[in-house]
């Protein structure tokens, strides 16, 4: 149709999600540009290296290094940051919101980061930022948590954030393949972070958790306010007891609220699930996520939470909402809103102090294998009113050591924090302990 409008799309990053995006709105066109109503052109494109080969073809005039100037480009529509990286994404994205234009974003590091600044920027100056790619890839969890359960409050939110931790334990467990094979085959696909460090330590987890806990909360937490634990130190053998003992091991985010403390607590760390509960049964690059609303009970969402196609889902999907905004100046439910409501209301949050946060325990401790040794390490966990619920022993991969594997009954972190700090002190213990919780949700 000759005066339909014609929205120009630019992106700031055209690497696995970027190319995905604009790969199936290709795919997709007339199917998408019927249901919106407009003509999609893509403007502008932002890379670092001009030279590298790319699936989709950009002519050599709508490409560049210089991401700003394509944020601020005047006759752009939509900017579509997906660089990654906390600085020049962040200038970028300040930039554009600043110009009043619409940034679509899958980039949990810097909504972690700056999201307060940028949500400001964006309310300020006119400007509009959407971010459903950054949580649970192609899960629409941002929507879920922002419109169809707006009636709820959020007793307790866990789930598996990150799809490349999720693909290497399965994988491990399935094929005991070595666990640097399969973070290759991980990056190889496109799933994990550039600076991987932040899937398999947690911290990719940790921002988009921190996200949730804005969106379900209205308060931000950052980081160093979490208990953050990667995957790297998991071996063969814990995956192997954990199973024998009825648990499978998940890299978990938990988000909890304690309404009459009026308390939030944010942890990321290996979980063992019992095999009987559906997140332990989610496996390979998918995501799957539990939130407990008071009024509608617990919902629970599964899908690929990493990847080309499952991000580029996404993302298109914020395009769409960015659209309607253009086209019919209706604001879809922000983010924003949300702050703002809990502090109006005055029921923002306070961090739960770690004595609040109680849960029960898997320790492995390598040990000298000596007489008298079990009792020295019971003795600290009763001293820090500890409870153990069951007790393994084992060789250890080193000689004139053991593995003892321990279970507790449910503790708290600061009781923990205490007893590992004791167990560093004692000559019996040869390494640091590995320390995983188990994930008793009542759903
Ligand atoms: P890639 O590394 O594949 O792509 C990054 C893109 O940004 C590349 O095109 C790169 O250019 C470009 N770029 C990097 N630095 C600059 C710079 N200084 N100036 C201009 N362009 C630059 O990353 P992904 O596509 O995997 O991820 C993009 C974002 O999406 C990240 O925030 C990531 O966390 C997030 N995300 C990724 C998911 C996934 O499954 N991959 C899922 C959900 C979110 P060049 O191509 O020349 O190197
Ligand atoms: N590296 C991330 C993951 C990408 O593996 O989950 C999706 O956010």
């Amino acid at each position: 149709m000759p005066n339909t409008r014609v929205i120009r799309i630019s992106f700031c990053g055209l690497g696995t999600v970027g190319q995905g995006v604009w790969k199936h709105i290709s795919a997709n066109r007339s199917q998408l540009e019927t249901r919106l109503g407009v003509r999609f052109e893509l403007h502008r494109v932002a890379v670092r290296s001009l030279n590298r080969t790319r699936d989709v073809a950009i002519p050599a005039e709508r490409i560049t290094t210089d991401a700003l100037a394509v944020a601020t480009d005047p006759q752009a529509d939509i900017i579509c940051e997906l660089m990654g990286g906390t600085e020049l994404a962040r200038e970028v994205t300040l930039a554009a919101l600043r110009a009043g234009k619409i940034v679509v974003s899958a980039n949990k590091a810097l909504i972690c980061d700056h999201g307060a600044e940028i949500f400001a920027a964006a309310r300020k100056h006119g400007g509009h930022f959407f971010f459903e790619a950054s949580v649970a890839g192609g899960i629409p969890i941002i929507k879920a948590l922002r419109e169809g359960l707006v009636a709820n409050r959020f007793r307790l939110i866990y789930g598996i954030l990150n799809g490349t931790c999720n693909y290497i334990i399965t994988r491990m467990v399935a094929e005991g393949a070595p666990y640097a094979e399969i973070l290759a085959d991980a990056k190889r696909l496109g799933y994990a972070e550039a600076d991987e460090s932040l899937d398999v330590d947690g911290w990719d987890t940790a921002h988009k958790a921190s996200i949730l806990a804005y969106l379900a909360h209205g308060v931000w937490v950052k980081t160093e306010q979490m208990i953050v634990d990667g995957i790297s130190k998991l071996t063969q053998a814990d995956l192997r007891t954990t199973e024998q003992l009825g648990y499978r091991i998940k890299l978990l985010a938990v988000i909890t609220r304690d309404f009459d403390l009026n308390e939030i607590s944010v942890r990321v760390h290996p979980t063992l699930l019992p095999k009987s509960k559906v997140l332990a049964n989610v496996n390979g690059v998918f995501n799957g996520i539990a939130v407990e609303g008071d009024v509608v009970g617990t919902t629970t969402y599964i899908g690929r939470g990493a990847g080309q196609d499952a991000t580029a889902s996404a993302v298109i999907s914020d395009i769409a909402d960015a659209i309607t905004l253009l086209t019919t100046g209706r604001v879809v439910a922000t983010g924003e809103a949300s702050i703002e409501l809990h502090e109006r209301a005055g029921t923002t949050p306070k961090l739960a102090p770690l004595g609040h946060i109680r849960t029960r325990y898997y320790l492995r401790l390598t040990v000298q294998d000596e007489p008298g040794v079990l009792a020295q390490i019971a003795s600290v966990m009763a001293g820090n009113r500890i409870s153990i619920a069951s007790v393994v022993q084992t060789a250890a991969e080193r000689p004139d050591a053991a593995s003892i594997i321990l279970t507790t009954h449910e503790s708290d972190e600061r009781a923990m924090h205490h007893t590992l700090a004791e167990f560093a002190k004692l000559g019996c213990v040869l390494e640091a302990p590995l320390l995983l919780r188990i994930g008793d949700f009542h759903d």
